[in-house]
């Protein structure tokens, strides 16, 4: 079996952040969102993997490199326009040749592992198996209609409700899915959807199982679900409190700290990730806070964030919270005053003063 991920597109939800990054290399917990789902592959015993790219192509070419270090192959597909999941799969058609192949949505994470969804693909003979999760609100996704065990319909972003079940990012193919793709036309945003050419199968007479998400699983597009994507990687960490810092501060809870990281005169509440080369102090971090490499972080109170590398926050006399703060962004305050609360979405390089 061989495995391809989709990371092209544009990002547009994660405006300013996407201008100048690939949404799908966002960290969470400073590891890339792409990291993560290859490790998933990787742990399935698959060693060729293809990597839908677009405009972002350079970027990830250069942070995931050949596979070399998961011990894989990486091909890299270059899609010139994002014309739909299922334009992708068919540009892709030569990489993945007669293989069966599992594809994921470069920008989901979820907890569970891939075995599940494979044995239930192989065990019964299915021309398409795809990961179902029940969620309140289904409109802004696929979702699919089942019936004692099995999938009668499935429909792309649906504008009335007919379920509640709606289509995860993980799907396993045979490569009947090439001549389904074949037969369909874009939909009304344009696109030539994944979730139209596996209703095709059906209605070719294809058999479509599918799996339910154990655990949970993020569509990380928007913020909020950025935020919450960090908190549930942070919670899940295996790291202990670590015994660091100058004796004047105090860290508890599950706390990473890297090479070089200076924490002084600071209270570090985890879950709290801290990449190398970084300082903190008189500062109160946590929990649920990743702070990337290079920061220096003087007299501040951040809660709930992603902090990405080289960053610069001073004497902002606000608590800090469910932020996204881009690369090189320097914030300065002035005057403390704990009443209120923070909250920034800014993309890389901005230089705020408060
Ligand atoms: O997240 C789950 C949803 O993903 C499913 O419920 C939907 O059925 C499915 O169509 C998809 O919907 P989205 O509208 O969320 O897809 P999005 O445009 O965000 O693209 C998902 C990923 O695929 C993202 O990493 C970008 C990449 N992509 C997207 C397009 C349209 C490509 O590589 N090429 C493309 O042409």
């Amino acid at each position: 079996m061989k495995a391809l991920i989709l990371s092209g597109g544009t990002g547009t939800r994660l405006r300013p952040l996407t201008y100048s990054n690939a949404k799908q290399l966002l960290p969470l917990a400073n590891k890339p969102i792409l990291f993560y789902i290859i490790e998933k592959i990787v742990r399935v015993g698959i060693t060729e993997i293809g990597i839908i790219v677009g405009d972002t192509h350079e970027e990830v070419k250069k942070i995931v490199g050949s596979g070399e270090r998961w011990g894989v192959d990486i091909t890299y597909i270059y899609q010139e326009k994002s014309l739909g999941l299922a334009h992708a799969v068919g540009i892709a058609e030569k990489f993945l040749g007669d293989s069966d192949f599992i594809m994921l949505l470069g920008d989901n994470v979820f907890n569970m592992e891939l075995d599940e969804l494979i044995t239930n693909f192989n065990s019964r003979k299915a021309n398409s198996t795809i990961l179902l999760y029940k969620v309140d609100n289904p409109s802004q996704f696929g979702v699919a209609v089942v019936d004692a065990g099995s999938i009668i319909k499935l429909v792309e972003k649906p504008k009335e409700f007919i379920s509640d079940l709606i289509i995860t990012g993980i799907y396993v193919f045979d490569n009947s899915i090439f001549k389904a793709i074949e037969n369909i036309a874009p939909s009304p945003r344009g696109e030539l959807e994944i979730t139209d050419a596996i209703q095709k199968q059906l209605e070719m007479g294809g058999r479509v199982t599918y799996g339910l998400v154990q655990g949970w699983w993020k569509d990380t597009g928007k913020l909020e679900d950025m935020l919450e994507a960090n908190m549930l990687i942070l919670d899940e960490m295996e790291y202990k409190c670590v015994n660091y810092g100058d004796s004047s501060s105090s860290i508890t809870g599950k706390v990473r700290v890297g090479e070089n990281v200076i924490i002084k005169d600071s209270i570090v509440q985890g879950p709290v990730d801290i990449e190398q080369d970084t300082i903190i102090e008189g500062s109160c971090i946590g929990p649920y806070t990743s702070i990337g490499r290079g920061a220096r972080i003087k007299d501040c109170e951040i809660d709930n964030c992603i902090i990405l590398n080289d960053v610069h926050l001073e004497s902002i006399n606000k608590r800090i919270s469910k932020s996204l703060i881009g690369k090189k962004v320097s914030i300065q305050g002035g005057v403390r005053n704990r009443r209120f609360l923070n909250s920034f979405f800014v993309g890389d390089n901005s230089q705020i003063y408060l």
